[in-house]
């Protein structure tokens, strides 16, 4: 995995920078959501979300050990409603979204969670039993709001940007629009 989705490549492809917000969705025992706390330093934070306690358990002794305290671990699955709104920089999903049953509640959830122009970097991996190609996944995030902005890789492996843009579309279905030039008097 780390040959072709290691944590250098994973944090360069997103873009993730010194003191920004990280949402790492199905963070497992923290192959990545630990390099990213460094990269993102004192200043930034790591929010690690997964649905497993044991992979929890297991980042949380290796930041212990490894004196890394800027992680956050939530116990949840994606879409269950656990994450900050209008907070994160960025958000991962590393071989993570074929697991998910609500794909479409889960990328609903992290549109939500990021701030406008926040980034959403999603890798596949073709060795992975639950792999999604390019053309499905651009589907699933243009229906939850996101535009594309970047795409690196191969056939095999590869990841592509998402952002959300600063519009009402995506997770705002159903509510009322606002027309800020609208004269009311
Ligand atoms: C193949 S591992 C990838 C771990 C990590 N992203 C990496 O690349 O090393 C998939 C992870 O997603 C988690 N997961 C599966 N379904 C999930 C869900 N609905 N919500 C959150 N995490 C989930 C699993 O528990 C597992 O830790």
């Amino acid at each position: 995995m780390n040959a072709v989705a290691g944590p250098e490549t994973v944090i360069h492809r997103s873009r993730l920078q010194k003191g920004m917000r990280l949402l790492d969705v199905g963070s497992g025992p923290g192959r990545l959501a630990l390099p990213a706390a460094r990269q993102v330093g004192e200043t930034g934070e790591v929010m690690a979300l997964d649905i497993q306690a044991r992979m929890l358990d297991k980042l949380r002794r290796r930041a212990e050990q490894q004196g890394v305290g800027n992680i956050r671990l939530v116990e949840a699955g994606a879409g269950e409603g656990q994450v900050d709104e209008n907070y994160f920089d960025r958000a991962w999903l590393v071989t993570v979204l074929g697991e998910i049953a609500n794909k479409e509640a889960a990328l609903t959830e992290i549109h939500r969670a990021l701030k406008t122009g926040g980034i959403l970097s999603i890798t596949e991996v073709i060795p992975d039993p639950h792999y999604i190609g390019r053309s499905r996944l651009r589907a699933l995030c243009g229906a939850a709001g996101f535009e594309e902005t970047e795409s690196f890789g191969g056939r095999l492996a590869f990841t592509i940007n998402f952002r959300k843009p600063n519009n009402n579309r995506g997770n705002n279905r159903g509510q009322i629009p606002v027309f800020p030039n609208i004269r009311r008097n």
